[in-house]
């Protein structure tokens, strides 16, 4: 046996070992938002199948270190087909990471040095993209390093200090990342910083990903041609069951008084969130690349497709109280292929209160610092015109390079976006920060991996292309429209 496959064995026990993310169960939850939301989704094929759902939320494994040093992560991860139950008294034939839905987490610590054995043990050609992640480009995981069937890859890279932050893990092939992320290939990754200024406090993994299933548990995908194929080439493929690992409308425990962090991911290929809990103020500590410098009080947060948000939940509710987080709608389409349930509200989890008072915590004023890409330190303006399906007129090809730009240069790019429909936009390898939109200065500073640019709207951002040379993606993040070529080639040498 090799060592390779020793290893592989080992983290399987491990897996098994853990709680399972998805198990269903089937203990009637009465009377709950959840119930009322059951009955308004009865219309759908995929709420037919679903019934009342009270479990707690579980967070899904994670993947176990097998390196003795101290700063380095060694985990081994097989990308394989399994058979799991998303839907109650269903069984759904998935592609998984290590056999669980989401897969398991990649958790680890700025300044580690990270090793991943990958195995692709599908029946076809994939890879792992590290959204979000600064990493070398023979790490990336895109399109230009695709992993045959059967064959084996060894992601390895360096987290930088200073990218402590919630970030994750999916599939980046050539035109199939809408069928594989689809089938189940998503996981986690968070970056922990040793001066993490916020105090200890429950934290919660809640990754975000719809689903769309005939009667019998399997998925639905469109066939070519039909007229569904042509509305999910526009929104991108939405499913109307709605999962929080893996789980329909799990219940998140919190105790009176009591501050939880959460971490939210935007898995999903197309739908986009509008995060909410009715009577609660979120206080939204964090985007993509980690902390802000100072926390912002919203009534909702806004998740564009693979966004990610930190955020405090503060338990103002009264004891064996509950409340639904809720889906808010958020009109991203053009009319023409609005869904027509478009302006639901979908609840995504209950939020239960228990009657023991929490812990309540005292959370910091201010964050972390964000340094500042300075404008006048560009040395370029870029202007990228996104249209239905392209990108300044173009749609992607593998042996072209669309852009190129000196490592260790700073630019400005600006994103016009010329169409009737949202298209958020996501750069590899680099950070940015938004400068502007529609010529309003950005209220504040964050590092971002992409930003959504609604329908006919232009978005300024500042980014550096420091350290890894290489050939790198950009793209629109409904992954049906990067699955269509909405996606260029950015050169840094
Ligand atoms: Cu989430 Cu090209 O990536
Ligand atoms: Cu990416
Ligand atoms: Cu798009």
């Amino acid at each position: 046996m090799s060592a390779l496959a020793t290893l592989a064995v080992a983290s399987q026990a491990a897996l098994v070992a853990s709680p399972a993310p998805l198990v269903a169960s089937a203990s009637p939850m009465a009377a709950s938002p959840a119930a009322a939301t059951q009955a308004a989704l009865a219309a759908s094929p995929a709420a037919a199948l679903q019934a009342p759902a009270a479990d707690t939320l579980r967070a899904p494994p994670v993947l176990q270190d097998r390196h003795p040093s101290p700063d380095t992560v060694e985990v081994v991860l097989a990308a394989r087909p399994a058979r799991l139950s998303l839907l109650p008294g269903k069984e759904t034939d998935l592609y998984t990471y290590g056999g669980t839905f989401p897969g398991p987490t990649l958790d680890v610590d700025e300044g580690d040095h990270v090793i991943v054995r990958f195995r692709n043990e599908l029946p076809e050609a994939t890879t792992i993209h590290w959204h979000g992640l600064h990493l070398p480009f023979d790490a990336d995981g895109s399109p230009f390093h695709p992993v045959p069937p059967g064959g084996e890859y060894t992601y390895a890279f360096t987290v930088p200090v200073g990218t402590a932050g919630t970030y994750w893990y999916h599939p980046h092939p050539m035109h199939d990342t809408t069928w594989q992320i689809g089938k189940g290939l998503l996981g986690a990754v968070i970056v922990r910083a040793e001066d993490d200024p916020l105090p200890d406090m429950t934290e919660r993994l809640l990754i975000l990903s719809d689903n769309r299933f005939h009667e019998d548990g399997s998925l639905s995908f469109p066939e070519p041609g039909t007229r569904q194929a042509r509305i999910d080439e526009q929104n991108g493929r939405e499913g109307d069951a709605l999962f929080v690992n893996g789980q329909i409308e799990p219940v998140i425990p919190i105790a009176p008084g009591e501050v939880q962090r959460w971490r939210v991911i935007n898995a999903s290929g197309a739908r986009v969130y509008r995060v909410a809990v009715p009577g609660h103020t979120l206080i939204h500590v964090g985007s993509d690349g980690g902390l802000f410098e100072i926390p912002v009080e919203r009534e909702d947060i806004l998740l564009a497709n693979t966004e990610r948000a930190e955020v405090l939940v503060r338990g103002v509710g009264e004891s064996g109280s509950e409340v639904a987080v809720e889906d808010r709608p958020y009109d991203r389409y053009r009319p023409l292929t609005r869904p027509r349930d478009w302006d639901r509200t979908r609840t995504l989890a209950t939020l239960r209160y228990g009657t023991e008072p929490g812990q309540g915590v005292e959370t910091p004023d201010r964050l972390r610092e964000v340094p500042a890409l300075r404008e006048e330190d560009a040395s370029a303006v870029r202007v990228l015109r996104l249209d239905q399906g392209r990108i300044n007129g173009q749609t992607m090809d593998m042996g072209r390079v669309d852009l190129r730009a000196e490592l260790g240069a700073t630019e400005v790019w600006e994103i016009r976006n010329l169409v009737g429909m949202d298209h958020p936009f996501h750069l590899h390898g680099f950070r940015f920060q938004v400068l502007s939109r529609n010529g309003e200065p950005a209220p504040y500073r964050s590092w971002k991996d992409t930003v959504n640019v609604p329908a006919r709207e232009t978005v300024r951002f500042i980014v550096r292309f420091d350290d890894y040379p290489g050939k790198w993606m950009f793209h629109c993040h409904i992954v049906d429209h990067e699955d269509m070529g909405m996606m260029g080639v950015l050169e840094v040498g």
